[in-house]
């Protein structure tokens, strides 16, 4: 069977070619949107007159009736398919004659690729962005059912100072606050319509766009043909934005696994979402969490390739375009897929409060010796260097600060005094931090209080 567009053509197309040009095997998902995106055009071509009632009803019928087939999944493809805005053109075709071949007019793929695009994206972000909502209650509670747990906090991985449990936990929140936010700001630069664009400088049928753009829910039009019909900005900020969000995930998932390490042992993940090993019966292995950490490969990747495919391309439409989707598609699909499973793993998270307690050194409290003497009126530069001797002591002796001596610690400064002692607790050294944003309880509490309101989770 012929092309849609074979009129000037006198041999027909390379096989090889021909599935090399195709994209209907990734772009056939955005039928809801192109048949969508359609019905609104034929409708507007009626309001111009270049359609009649009649045909109007008969293109938005057969555009109905070709919908159902999609959905149904009885959508029969021809090998002549090249992509979604032929095969559903070619099957109204089908259905209802001669008219189907009306649609078109004013139109071209150019501008309805871009609007198919915009259209499905906005249905998947609303989802993702769900799923993200998802992920951060989930934290929440988690943090907020461990309110009174402390652990060691690290720096380069090292025991730095005591935090709460929750504080780091809900670390992770914020960065996924700053997930959805991102993603309402580029959802503007989705919510734009290139329809009306046609091939690339414009409709010549004086096609209402501000009226078309109102029904397909759009909140703006574009405003320069050229640009309407190239822009791949919202699929390259969309992929940045999930590039960010799958590394934030990554990161969640590192702290997880090696939490769960038999060496720390302060959490434990559920059996639901774990795995075990074929050769080694003892093992439950954080395969969730791996393979959270593991996709980001692929997310990275997909930015990278469009960017890559953006660079250099000559203005308005080209074929290369074409080659937008497959990693959308992929980064939209991953991201969906993985976004309630890491929710999962933390709403089953078991916390070994006991683990965590057993691995607070007492060089965790070294900040709080430091502290002491600047109190006492040291500044603080030789605040640490003494302090930094004491740890130094206690290295020698085996033994940690809290066994030091009174007699020992004025041997290093005079400005140590009896209540030493006192400042070498770890819920104290928790509780002092006390400025906003820090790991003291009520500090945390707050931020878990503004986390809640942010996250719906608010009563
Ligand atoms: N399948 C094409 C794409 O995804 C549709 C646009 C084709 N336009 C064209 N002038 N060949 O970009």
């Amino acid at each position: 069977m012929g092309k849609l567009w074979g009129g000037r053509f006198a041999k027909e197309m390379d096989k090889l070619l021909e599935q090399f040009n195709a994209s209907i095997s990734f772009d056939r998902r955005m039928y809801a949107a192109d048949i969508k995106g359609s019905i609104a055009y034929a409708r507007a071509l009626e309001r111009v007159g270049i359609l009649t009632a009649d045909e109007t009803q008969a293109i938005v019928d057969g555009l109905d009736a070709v919908l159902a087939e999609f959905d149904a999944g009885t959508f029969a493809f021809l090998p002549s398919d090249e992509d979604i805005h032929t095969a559903v053109e070619r099957r109204l075709g089908e259905l209802i004659g001669d008219v189907a071949g009306k649609l078109h007019t004013g139109r071209s793929r150019n501008d309805q690729v871009a609007t198919d695009m915009r259209l499905y994206l906005l249905a998947r972000i609303s989802v993702l962005r769900e799923h993200v909502q998802t992920l951060q209650r989930a934290i929440v509670d988690k943090a907020e059912a461990h309110l009174d747990v402390i652990m060691p906090g690290y720096t380069h991985l090292q025991p730095a100072q005591p935090i709460l449990f929750a504080h780091w936990l809900m670390s992770f929140f914020w960065m996924l606050q700053r997930d959805v936010e991102r993603l309402d700001d580029l959802t503007k630069r989705v919510s734009v319509l290139p329809l009306g664009g046609a091939a690339l400088a414009g409709n010549t049928f004086g096609i209402d766009r501000a009226a078309l753009a109102a029904e397909l829910g759009f909140d703006r039009i574009s405003e320069n043909s050229l640009d309407a019909v190239s822009d791949r900005d919202f699929v390259a900020e969309t992929l940045f934005w999930a590039a960010l969000l799958q590394t934030h995930l990554s990161r969640l998932a590192e702290d997880l696994i090696l939490y769960a390490t038999a060496e720390f042992g302060f959490v434990e993940l559920d059996d639901a979402y774990s795995t075990g090993s074929s050769i080694m019966p003892q093992k439950k292995n954080p395969d969730s969490l791996e393979l959270a950490r593991g996709k980001t490969g692929r997310v990275v990747g997909n930015f990278v390739a469009l960017l890559t495919t953006l660079k250099g391309l000559p203005s308005s439409y080209d074929k290369d375009l074409q080659e937008d989707k497959e990693p959308l598609f992929d980064t939209l699909d991953t991201l969906e897929l993985e976004l309630p499973i890491v929710a999962g793993v933390i709403a089953t998270l078991r916390i070994h409060p006991e683990r965590m307690a057993s691995a607070l050194r007492d060089d965790l409290l070294a900040t709080e010796l430091a502290d002491y003497l600047v109190r006492q009126g040291l500044p603080f530069r030789q605040g640490h260097h003494i302090v930094g001797q004491a740890v130094r002591l206690a290295g020698e002796r085996g033994c940690g600060l809290r066994d030091l001596t009174v007699n020992d610690y004025r041997a290093l400064s005079s400005h140590f005094g009896d209540d030493v002692h006192d400042v070498l607790d770890f819920r104290r050294a928790v509780e002092q931090r006390s400025v906003p944003g820090g790991t003291a309880t009520a500090a945390v509490m707050a931020q878990i209080e503004r986390a809640k309101a942010l996250s719906g989770r608010l009563q």
